[in-house]
């Protein structure tokens, strides 16, 4: 795998994934091949946020290959209770470990951290941001339960707005011939104007929906997902939004017989438990493929290492990002950098719009 580190799927190739999906399978169908793939390597786990399926699934991931965890899954007993910042943190743990998986509330923290990683660090979800093994783990599960990521019709419900996963997944399936989306919820938490950039560019064809019992009938898959509570301004924000879209055996009847319900888990209360016993509910099974998704990327990420490539960081103080979520609004000594796309300048950290 040619990417450094994982902070974004944009940089990992087509094929690069492809490897991912094979390695996958083989590790789920010979899994003793590989239990001492990793001996010797020390994986750090730094949780800034909640976290049981992807915490868990790359910690199970190191150590069935045979490789060590050590990390916090609870900042308030890490030292950034006592102000250290996420430099200072990261440039420690990188003379401890050999990679790093870091989950962070902060959009553009991964990339941030990266900045100040001699080792590689993955990004195990920035904020609202993206959610890049989240989306390996949709691809895997996807290839094998689906038998391909081309030609689908696909369904996204729920919070577009701070979903991360879905904006990882938007990201990577538009990237596969004859996709199709539809957006299915309210127009608060549609996507964000950068991700409807990534869709216009990509030539994909996508609408909208105010409706699942409408749209289910369309699908291949359906990527049901919870609203973001923790992300919202406000409780009473959450509250107009919550309950809203509910998949229930009803609406299962109205669906093909073979769409796959994803979902990245955890539910709340978007997915009935009566769906659960459908053949078509895939989203338990999807919660295992990651943990060999996780295991692939891990051992491609090991593997014969270059050093790590030398940035030219200008820091470039003529914008500033308009995103008050950004990283570089709650670390203040990041540089400030940026990218041109379609015209406008972007924020490098976060991909929202500048202040020109
Ligand atoms: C997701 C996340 O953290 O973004 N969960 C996960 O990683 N499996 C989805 C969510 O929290 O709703």
């Amino acid at each position: 795998m040619q990417a450094h580190n994982l902070i974004d799927l944009e940089t990992v190739s087509k094929s690069d994934l492809q490897e991912i999906i094979s390695l996958a399978g083989m590790i789920k169908e010979n899994p003793s091949i590989f239990t001492d793939a990793c001996h010797g390597k020390i994986m750090a786990t730094l949780f800034y946020e909640p976290s049981t399926r992807t915490k868990m699934s790359f910690q199970t991931a190191m150590l069935r290959l045979g490789g060590q965890v050590i990390g916090f899954d609870n900042p308030s007993n890490a030292s950034i209770a006592k102000g250290e910042s996420l430099k200072d943190t990261i440039r420690m743990v990188s003379g401890y470990a050999d990679v790093i998986v870091m989950r962070n509330p902060v959009e553009g923290s991964a990339y941030a951290a990266s900045l100040y990683s001699d080792i590689p660090l993955i990004n195990a979800g920035d904020g609202g941001h993206l959610h890049p093994t989240q989306t390996l783990t949709d691809i895997v599960t996807l290839s094998y339960e689906k038998g391909t990521l081309e030609g689908l019709t696909i369904g996204l419900c729920g919070d577009m707005k701070n979903g991360r996963t879905v904006h990882s997944l938007i990201k990577t399936l538009s990237k596969y011939k004859g996709n199709r989306f539809i957006m299915i919820s309210t127009p608060e938490l549609q996507l964000p104007q950068y991700m409807l950039d990534i869709l216009e560019e990509s030539g994909c064809t996508y609408s909208f929906s105010d409706s699942l019992e409408k749209s289910i009938g369309e699908l291949d898959v359906l990527y049901m997902t919870r609203i973001q509570q923790e992300r919202f301004r406000s409780p009473e924000e959450y509250e107009a939004q919550k309950g809203i879209y509910v998949l229930d055996a009803k609406k299962m009847e109205l669906a093909k017989k073979d769409l796959a319900v994803l979902h990245p888990l955890p539910r709340v209360d978007e997915i009935t438990v009566e769906v659960d016993d459908d053949p078509r509910a895939k989203y338990f099974v999807q919660a295992e493929y990651g943990m060999y998704a996780r295991m692939a990327l891990i051992i491609k990420m090991l593997s014969k290492r270059e050093p790590k490539p030398a940035l030219s960081l200008q820091n470039d103080t003529a914008h500033s990002c308009k995103n008050p979520r950004c990283v570089t609004n709650t670390e203040s000594y990041v540089p400030h950098l940026f990218y041109q796309k379609g015209g406008k300048t972007v924020c490098k950290y976060c991909d929202s719009l500048t202040d020109e």
